[in-house]
């Protein structure tokens, strides 16, 4: 199996984090968001004990928000203790809502508008994450306004290729992201934040990509930064103490890809710090890393209802279900490969070659193509998409005015509850004037 919490009961079901999928979609309806909490916790556990070990605790793992944002699930990565990356004055609303400390949370995103800025700068946000000058003259702007000495870190690009899709590589000097090293200008941006009174420059951000399995990407990323730290050193007297090198590991979402070994990588990633630091005889600053998806991902599974089977003799057959890239977006988006399975049905063979789409009315709405399903599958049947916990519910939209699905949390092989109430057709009109 994909994951140790996905396995099938004796009668056929499948279950997920050691309950019953079908009696779970009876009880809440489908579509249906499943969060297995345990998983989270011990993915969050993971991060912290490996920081702790490979960097003598001189480093934090924060999680980044984007992947999976809502009050519960904030406030079970704040009780592990772990720092949040948030991009948007709507995830730091819904972080501090949550209980979160915000002296841990790191406001990110390449254009920051003012009333993020004075958000951020009103709730004592922790840290922002400077993209541009532009930034950080809107943060000096606010912060004096505000009598107060805003930590920031400053957003570089490396110039690293992380080999993975285009939508989310972002380490490349021509990135919309950041300050390029390579250009002078995130020297330039160095000198000037500075000079800058109400402004305190913590250190340095990058983030290469999302969804890396290449090995060596994070290690070279590190060395690039060290480099430049070293440089800041010499060239501004400058010492930084924190060293953010972003998030973006790979996870499994089909049987052929690698299975991620959180361990292995941050110990390598640590190797690669301390070589960096010994040849450049500088000290190591504090270390952050950022991983969203590989705290999630595989914490979670879709459930959808079966409607409408299609078969066109000759050509393809067609499995349609109650959900759509309204709620499973990644496909239609990037072509993202996904296991799906019957839930009922896990002893039957998988003989029948199929697409699974959506309800929505467009042909690209497609929640996987060339899926192997059992030959018997029929209107009524429960069909679960794997490895959905990350920019499933933080990417769902209301396309077709379809509502968005609940989360129900999983915990203990038993207990489960609502953490997002499904939404309503009365929640769809909640703002139409
Ligand atoms: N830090 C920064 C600054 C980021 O931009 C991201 C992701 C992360 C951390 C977390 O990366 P992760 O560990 O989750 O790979 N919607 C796309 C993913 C976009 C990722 C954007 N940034 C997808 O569904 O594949």
């Amino acid at each position: 199996m994909l994951c140790d919490n996905i396995t099938t009961a004796p009668t056929g079901r499948l279950l997920f984090a050691g309950q019953d999928t079908v009696a779970l979609a009876r009880q809440y309806g489908t579509p249906l968001y499943l969060l297995d909490e345990d998983k989270v916790r011990e993915n969050c556990r993971t991060y912290a004990a490996v920081c702790r070990r490979y960097f003598d605790g001189r480093a934090q793992p924060l999680y980044a928000s984007k992947a999976n944002a809502f009050k519960r699930l904030y406030q079970i990565v704040e009780e592990e203790g772990l720092g949040i990356d948030v991009v948007s004055s709507g995830e730091l609303y819904t972080a501090l809502q949550a209980g979160c400390d915000v002296n841990r949370v790191y406001f990110h995103g390449n254009n920051k508008t003012d009333e993020d800025i004075r958000y951020g700068v009103e709730r004592n946000v922790g840290y922002f994450v400077a993209d541009n000058l532009e930034e950080i003259r809107a943060i000096e702007a606010e912060a004096a306004r505000q009598n107060r000495r805003q930590r920031v870190l400053l957003r570089l690009t490396p110039g690293i290729d992380p080999h993975t899709y285009a939508a989310v590589a972002t380490g490349r000097v021509d990135s919309k992201f950041g300050n390029a090293i390579a250009t002078g200008q995130a020297g330039e941006i160095t000198a000037y934040t500075l000079r800058q009174p109400h402004v305190e420059l913590t250190g340095f951000h990058c983030h290469v990509g999302s969804q890396v399995f290449e090995e060596d990407v994070f290690e070279q990323a590190a060395a690039v930064m060290l480099e430049f730290a070293a440089h800041c050193k010499q060239a501004y007297g400058y010492t930084a103490q924190q060293l953010d090198l972003g998030g973006g590991f790979g996870v499994r979402y089909v049987e052929s890809d690698p299975s991620l070994d959180i361990d292995a990588k941050v110990g390598r990633l640590a190797a690669a710090v301390r070589e960096a630091c010994g040849r450049l005889g500088m000290e190591m600053p504090e270390i952050r890393i950022e991983p969203g998806r590989s705290i999630v991902a595989n914490a979670g599974m879709t459930l959808y209802t079966v409607g409408t089977v299609k078969r066109i003799p000759g050509y393809k057959n067609y499995v349609s279900v109650d959900g759509s890239m309204a709620d499973h977006p990644r496909y239609a988006l990037y072509g993202s490969q996904y296991t799906c399975m019957l839930a009922g049905k896990m002893g039957e063979p998988q003989t029948l070659a199929c697409s699974v789409v959506g309800r929505c009315c467009e042909s690209g709405d497609i929640i996987q193509e060339h899926v192997k399903l059992p030959a018997s599958v029929c209107r009524g049947d429960i069909l679960a998409v794997c490895t959905t916990g990350a920019y499933h519910y933080s990417m769902s939209s209301n396309y077709n005015r379809l509502p968005r699905p609940p989360v129900v949390m999983l915990r203990g092989g038993r207990e489960h509850e609502i953490a997002v109430r499904r939404e309503s057709l009365a929640d769809l009109c909640r703002n139409d004037v």
